[in-house]
């Protein structure tokens, strides 16, 4: 202790640390207390960041804590956003302890497509070749001496639709597809998240026309394992993943795995080697032709000025994420959504909104953490 004063950045790592290492004693209630601060500080600067995407980042982290906290008070939970398991034959209770042990994973049900998603060609056919042709033409496959399975990290700046393109294979697979946020596992079933992770891939396994399990923001408990900082439980995890994985290249081939990172670097090892996440892809920001699809996605439905073009809008966005990009459009259709309802002053989208928004949505990812990705590319 230096007796410096903390950064609420700190202090929040502390308090979730102190809440973790309550739990690993199974004191629940101080657990909930430490979490419950850590939210608090958390939905603070998310109200003075001006930032829409951070802000949005701030809140969505505030209130997976908060949903912790419901559950370990045993409160309702109402904004829970968490889907590791769902209650899929219950009938909608409480969530009680007791259920909670009955209840099988959720599959993802997912309507997005792979032309919902902007650009990111090569991404989609990587994960054609890995994941898609195998299962539609094994025959084919099998004729090349190719093994379907295995595993693909897709890692890259926040925004940039990790998350968005594994919905996406999701949509497009006639297959049970189950999406897992391991820090969710950790705070949701407490000393039991390694049990958990063994019974979602036995259960995954169990279809013999094959699935696929999403392991998103794998970074959470993927970190090197020697290191300061990961917690025992995280550790516990991740090895419990390993041996998993390992399973799957022994027997099954149907069972295929991906994972998404926005710091690849902080991974175990480990998680990398063969018949792991052996593959891994970037998924970087949209270059012109696809921020001019993105735009043209976003303001599909929005009434525009006949002389404002997304070929134009794409030149001046260059460096903005699809999650930036997103975040622009709102912004500026908002201006004349304003004006019609305040003003009374009907009228098309303009330039000038965009130009008003651009001010306020900054690119969120920097060009130095885009050659942290770059060098991490070249290995
Ligand atoms: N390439 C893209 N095409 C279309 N929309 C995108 C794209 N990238 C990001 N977005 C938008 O940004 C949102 C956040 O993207 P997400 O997949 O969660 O990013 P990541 O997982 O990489 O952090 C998506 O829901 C989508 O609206
Ligand atoms: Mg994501």
């Amino acid at each position: 202790m230096t007796g410096l004063p903390q950064t609420n950045a700190e202090r929040i790592v502390d308090l979730i640390d102190a809440g973790t290492a309550c739990l690993e004693r199974n004191e629940r209630k101080q657990a909930a207390d430490r979490y419950a601060e850590a939210s608090g500080i958390l939905f603070r600067e998310a109200a003075q960041e001006q930032t829409a995407t951070q802000k949005l980042a701030l809140v969505k982290r505030a209130q997976q804590l908060l949903s912790t906290v419901h559950l370990l008070r045993g409160e309702p939970d109402h904004a829970s956003g968490v889907r590791t398991s769902g209650a899929s034959q219950s009938s909608g209770g409480t969530g009680s302890e007791s259920e909670e042990n009955e209840q099988t994973f959720e599959t993802l049900q997912s309507n997005i497509k792979f032309d919902d998603v902007a650009g990111l060609a090569d991404v989609k056919e990587a994960l054609h070749l890995r994941l898609i042709y195998p299962l539609r033409h094994p025959e084919k496959l099998s004729r090349y001496g190719l093994q379907s399975g295995g595993g693909m990290l897709l890692y890259g700046p926040p925004g940039t639709g990790k998350t968005m393109i594994a919905k996406a294979v999701a949509g497009e697979l006639s297959l049970p597809f189950f999406a897992i946020k391991p820090a969710e596992i950790l705070s949701k079933f407490f000393g039991e998240s390694t049990q958990k992770m063994a019974a979602l891939f036995e259960h995954a396994r169990s279809f013999s026309t094959g699935s696929v399990i999403f392991i998103d923001e794998i970074d959470s408990i993927g970190g090197a394992r020697g290191e300061d900082g990961s917690s025992e439980a995280s550790r516990r995890l991740v090895t419990q993943l390993l041996q998993e994985l390992d399973g799957v290249q022994g027997q099954d081939e149907g069972l295929l795995f991906l994972a998404a990172t926005n710091e690849p670097w902080l991974l175990d090892a480990a998680l990398l080697r063969p018949g792991r996440f052996d593959e891994k892809c970037f998924v970087g920001l949209p270059d012109h032709e696809a921020r001019v699809v993105l735009l043209g996605l976003q303001l599909k439905k929005c009434w525009i000025e006949e002389n404002l073009t997304t070929a134009e809008l794409a030149i001046e966005t260059e460096g903005f994420s699809g999650a930036d990009l997103v975040c622009l459009c709102e912004r500026a259709k908002q201006i004349p959504f304003r004006d019609a309802v305040v003003n009374g002053i009907e009228r098309p989208l303009q330039r000038k909104d965009f130009e008003a928004a651009i001010q306020i949505v900054k690119p969120s990812v920097t060009k130095a953490s885009l050659q942290k990705y770059q060098e991490y590319s070249d290995g």
